[in-house]
């Protein structure tokens, strides 16, 4: 077969109600206009040929035998636990579609290109999932819909991780918005919003290297941290989830209405609950503050959030009003990414 396929999807941001969205209270995402595309082509050797480039911050190449009770053969290009993570989606997506439609492996070469940063709450694994899932269900001819798509990746993204909500498989293969409630996803017809995204990536060298190698189950980690936590604060807990359900209604009504200064301080509202239920790393709510008080409407973590163990590895997100370049060159110094982000892009789009 000497074809090529393209697919690509965009990240996405939770606005309102991560963590709370769990317990079935609503929470809204975004697409934004950062993109990863996986390209699928023929290669003369047999098996799967993996090669992720330009990730910020690293890249790795490796030989994949996808089939089970094979011998794997693994040539990471660096040794960073993130990149096995990325690839942890890929190898779980080509065995599910070889299990569930059985496409064969007469040699193919899977090429990632991602501007979507790892382990940050930007959704590069549900990012990974959906376009691998495209590109190689367009390559092998296998039919069905875009809805299938995206419950393919929901599957195998669960599969890996053990659990995930539906919000980032569909903002990949969607775009736009998502409100989710009750795990239902709703598409919603929303204005689009310029923010800024700040994201600490790096892992300090004082960092435990084996805490370094669990940054790939992040989510899990801090999901798990405020299920223990509720257990023993219930009713506070309870209260606090209903008043995220509540911030989020409200938020999708100030989008609507076009008012920013409303949207800002629920951001800063829903920051401070999950700084309550314990997801805010010291590096993470740094970032926030300044950015509060150089004059941004809103700031808060977006995504898991972190720990202060786990390195304060991931982002926030922040409504800069008329601050944004004071906002961006103060994360820089904090050695954070700074991106100029807008919400609502388009999702999966395939070239053959
Ligand atoms: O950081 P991310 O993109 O993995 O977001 C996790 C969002 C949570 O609400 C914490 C978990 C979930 O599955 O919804």
């Amino acid at each position: 077969m000497d074809k090529k396929i393209r697919a690509s999807v965009p990240a996405k941001v939770i606005l309102f109600g991560e963590h709370f969205v769990v317990y079935g209270k609503r929470a809204l995402a975004a697409a934004i206009n950062r993109r990863l595309a996986v390209e699928v082509s023929s290669r003369e050797k047999r098996g799967y040929h993996v090669k992720i480039e330009n990730i910020p911050t690293f890249g790795l190449e490796l030989d994949l035998e996808a089939r089970k009770g094979r011998d794997r053969k693994v040539l990471p290009y660096k040794d960073y636990s993130a990149a096995s993570k990325a690839l942890a989606y890929v190898k779980g997506s080509v065995e599910y579609l070889e299990e569930r439609y059985g496409i064969g492996d007469e040699g193919v070469e899977i090429e990632i290109k991602s501007e979507i940063p790892l382990s940050a709450g930007l959704g590069s694994s549900a990012a990974t999932c959906v376009a691998t899932i495209a590109a190689l269900k367009e390559y092998f001819g296998v039919k069905g819909d875009v809805e299938r798509i995206r419950s393919d990746a929901h599957s195998v993204e669960k599969e890996v991780q053990g659990a995930a909500s539906p919000i980032d498989t569909a903002i990949s293969t969607y775009g736009g918005y998502v409100l989710v409630e009750r795990n239902e996803v709703k598409r919603m017809q929303l204005a689009e919003l310029n923010l800024i995204v700040g994201c600490v990536g790096s892992i300090p060298l004082s960092m435990d290297s084996t805490k370094a190698s669990d940054l790939g189950l992040k989510t899990k980690t801090l999901v798990a941290g405020v299920k223990d936590k509720r257990e023993i604060f219930t009713s506070i807990f309870d209260s606090i989830f209903d008043a995220s359900d509540e911030i989020t209604a409200r938020a999708v009504r100030a989008i609507e209405d076009g008012d920013f200064v409303t949207l800002g301080a629920l951001m800063n509202i829903n920051h401070g609950l999950l700084d309550a239920i314990g997801v805010v790393p010291r590096r993470l709510s740094e970032l926030a503050k300044v950015s509060q008080e150089l004059g941004a409407l809103g700031a808060k973590v977006t995504g898991a959030g972190g720990s202060d163990e786990m390195g304060g590895v991931g982002s926030v997100l922040v409504l800069p009003g008329e601050a944004g370049d004071s906002i961006q060159a103060a994360m820089k110094i904090a050695g954070a990414l700074a991106m100029d982000v807008k919400t609502g892009g388009e999702g999966l789009k395939i070239e053959t």
